[in-house]
């Protein structure tokens, strides 16, 4: 049986762990070859090598412009083409604005935004090229988050970075639709990765009261897994979304409606 990726090639920034790691095992679990990037390389070679012949990894620090440029040459390489960027690494940040100094404001933004910025005009001609054969065409996915959407408190150069990424996701829909290039993005609310544990600290005094308090504030009362953020990207990234661009969605058990 056909999966619902099949013949796409994928390359997922930040795929060595947490939700890019749930979102490479996904797309290749339905037929797509899959690019694993990240900085950490231990990490990254275990979740390609763990998927198999369908996956193949590369260190790529997407604040790097020659990384990037690199890991899109990989992907031409060793599978033939890139019909689908998921631009999903990222870095914590919390703590009070007034005590943000300029390295830190510079790290930030860099790992959140700037970094984004760079791979998705690496992988453009190729993501260009993958639309030309496609009527469905080729698949721009960011990782933003709720933060993308709304707002908290001590959050603020996350949010900026995240809801930086929402426009983006708005301003190249509408500039690469005539190139039949998707543009969309996700935006998960909190999901227990590696990267919650960095986030703890500036939402409750221990983890099971911020657990407890997480989930008070989900309607649905159940906190996503990464395996939900990976089915919205699966839908998003897959020719069944052939006609949806610019969409930020949340993937929040419907915070977004409260
Ligand atoms: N976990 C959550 O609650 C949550 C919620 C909303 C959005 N997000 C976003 O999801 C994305 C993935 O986060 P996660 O929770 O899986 O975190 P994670 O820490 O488990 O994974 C992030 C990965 O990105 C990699 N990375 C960091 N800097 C990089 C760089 N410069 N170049 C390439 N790779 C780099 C890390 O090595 C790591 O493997 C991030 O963009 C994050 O902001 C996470």
């Amino acid at each position: 049986m056909n999966g619902r990726l099949q013949g796409k090639v994928a390359l997922i920034t930040g795929a060595g762990s947490g939700l890019g790691k749930a979102v490479a095992q996904r797309f290749a679990a339905e037929g797509a070859r899959v690019v694993v990037t990240d900085i950490a390389d231990e990490a990254g070679r275990a979740v390609a090598a763990g998927i198999g012949e369908a996956a193949a990894f590369i260190h790529c620090d997407h604040t790097v412009s020659e990384q990037c440029n690199q890991a899109v040459a990989f992907a031409l390489d060793r599978f033939g083409a890139l019909d689908i960027l998921h631009n999903n690494a990222g870095g914590p940040f919390t703590g009070s604005f007034e005590t943000i100094d300029d390295e830190l404001m510079e790290r930030v933004l860099r790992v959140n935004l700037v970094g984004v910025l760079k791979m998705t005009r690496a992988a453009l001609p190729a993501l260009r090229q993958s639309a030309t054969g496609n009527p469905a065409g080729a698949c721009l996915l960011f990782t933003s988050s709720l933060q993308g959407l709304k707002a908290k408190p001590n959050f603020s150069l996350y949010t900026v970075a995240k809801h930086g990424i929402v426009g983006l996701v708005r301003s190249l829909a509408l500039e690469l639709a005539p190139q039949n290039i998707r543009v969309n993005a996700i935006c998960p609310t909190v999901t227990e990765t590696p990267m919650l544990q960095a986030f703890l600290p500036g939402m409750a005094n221990d983890r099971d009261e911020a657990m407890k308090r997480f989930r008070s504030t989900i309607p649905l009362a159940r906190m996503p897994e990464p395996e939900d953020i990976a089915a919205a990207a699966l839908f998003l990234a897959s020719d069944e979304a052939r006609v949806i661009t610019g969409v930020a969605l949340p993937v929040d058990g419907g915070q977004m409606a409260m």
